[in-house]
Parts: C-alpha cells; structure tokens; sequence
C-alpha cells in the first residue's frame, strides 16, 4: 500500500455517501447505536471546525480514517490558528498494515501547509511512537490541554491523555516561551475535545 493512495477531502464538502462510509467505519471502534439506527447521517466533525478528511480504501471498502480540525483560538491574549488531528483510526480487520501512518502522515503534511501556527492533539499514552513515526509528533510533557474552563470541560489530565504539538508558523516560534509550561484552552463546547 503506497501513501498515495490516500485521499483527502473537506469535510464539509463531502458526499452524503463519502460521510456516511467514514461514520460507519468509526462506528466499528466507537459504536453509538443511537446515532447509526436514527437514519439520519451522524456528522463526524462540527461543521465549524472546517474539517480536512483523510482516508484510503482497501478492496473498495474505506478503513482508515484521519480527520484535521481546524480553529481560530485566543492564548495569554494573542490569537492563533490551531489544527489538531480528529477521528483517526483503521477499521478492526485492516489494522497493523501500515494505512494509520499513511493517513496520519498525509493529514500531518496537509497540516503542515494549511496556515496553522501550530498543531496540537491528544492519544492514549501507548500511541505516542505510532504519532511520532507517523508525522513527527512529539508529547510535549508540560502542556496541558483542556476543552474550555467551564465546569464538566474535558482534558488532557482528567482523559489520562498525553499532549502532542507541532510548531509549524514563524509567529509560532516567535511566541514559543507561552506555549511551553502552559494549560491550552481549545474553547470547545463542554464534551469536546482533541
Ligand atoms: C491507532 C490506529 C489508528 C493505528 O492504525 P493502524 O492502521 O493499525 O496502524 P499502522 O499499521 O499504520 O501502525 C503502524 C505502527 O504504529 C504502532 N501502533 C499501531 N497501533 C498501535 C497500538 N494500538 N498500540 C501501540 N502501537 C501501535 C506500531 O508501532 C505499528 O508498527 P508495527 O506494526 O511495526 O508494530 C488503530 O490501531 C486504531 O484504529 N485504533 C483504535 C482507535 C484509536 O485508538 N485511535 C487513535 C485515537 S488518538
């Protein structure tokens, strides 16, 4: 499997069909019968977080998927454009064939020349060497990310997560002592996260 057989696509423009191939196959690692028996197509990403699709097709079947959420937020008084990897996973009977770091790398690379300052997600602690081969992702030990400071907001303390973050734009590293020893406010709705 060649990472150019990775396809990408904005979210948001995507066919009915294309959105419900990528709903069914995240629903085979994050089942919501709820959501799939409503009839209705559930949306993967916020509309307003202008979403980049990753994905790549094995034998016509879409199974591995990454998303690239994008968003505008203000930190210790400056404003930035973040990106963050969303979604990303490969269907149950495809895994450990290499399509996760295609369509990590390829999300990475687009992310990388999206405009973003910089980009920032969380994994589970034994996925950080998968982030790490597959775009470079370093865990940046002394950030902490949280959803919002409103009372039930997610973060990455409370998920048991570790923090991931490129640095990609010039005023990025120009600001880069802020970004270091610092808690992160991605100003998301209480539940959501990276
Ligand atoms: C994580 C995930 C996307 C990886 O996809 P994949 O297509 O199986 O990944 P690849 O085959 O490209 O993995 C290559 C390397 O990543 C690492 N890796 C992959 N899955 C891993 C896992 N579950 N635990 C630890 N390392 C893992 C391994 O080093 C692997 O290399 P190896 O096969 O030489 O050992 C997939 O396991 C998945 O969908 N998991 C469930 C959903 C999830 O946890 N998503 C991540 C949310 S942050």
């Amino acid at each position: 499997m060649r990472a150019d057989t990775v396809q990408s696509i904005y979210y948001n423009q995507a066919p009915d069909a294309l959105r419900r191939e990528i709903a069914a196959m995240l629903n085979r690692i994050w089942p919501d019968d709820s959501l799939m028996s409503s009839g209705t197509i559930p949306a993967t990403h916020d509309e307003s977080l202008n979403a980049r699709s990753f994905f790549a097709y094995v034998d016509g079947r879409l199974v591995s998927y990454a998303g690239v959420v994008r968003k505008s937020i203000k930190h210790e008084g400056h404003f930035f454009n973040i990106a963050g990897l969303s979604c990303v996973a490969t269907h149950p009977d495809y895994q450990a064939q290499g399509l996760g770091l295609q369509t990590v790398a390829a999300a990475t690379q687009w992310m990388e020349q999206s405009g973003a300052d910089w980009g920032i997600f969380t994994c589970k602690p034994h996925l950080a060497g998968f982030y790490d081969r597959a775009g470079a992702w370093p865990v940046v030990p002394n950030v902490t990310l949280i959803g919002s400071r409103d009372t039930g907001a997610l973060s990455s303390e409370s998920l048991q997560v570790v923090v991931l973050m490129r640095l990609f734009s010039a005023k990025a590293y120009a600001y880069e002592s802020i970004l270091r020893h610092t808690t992160i406010d991605l100003g998301l709705p209480v539940g959501h996260f990276l």
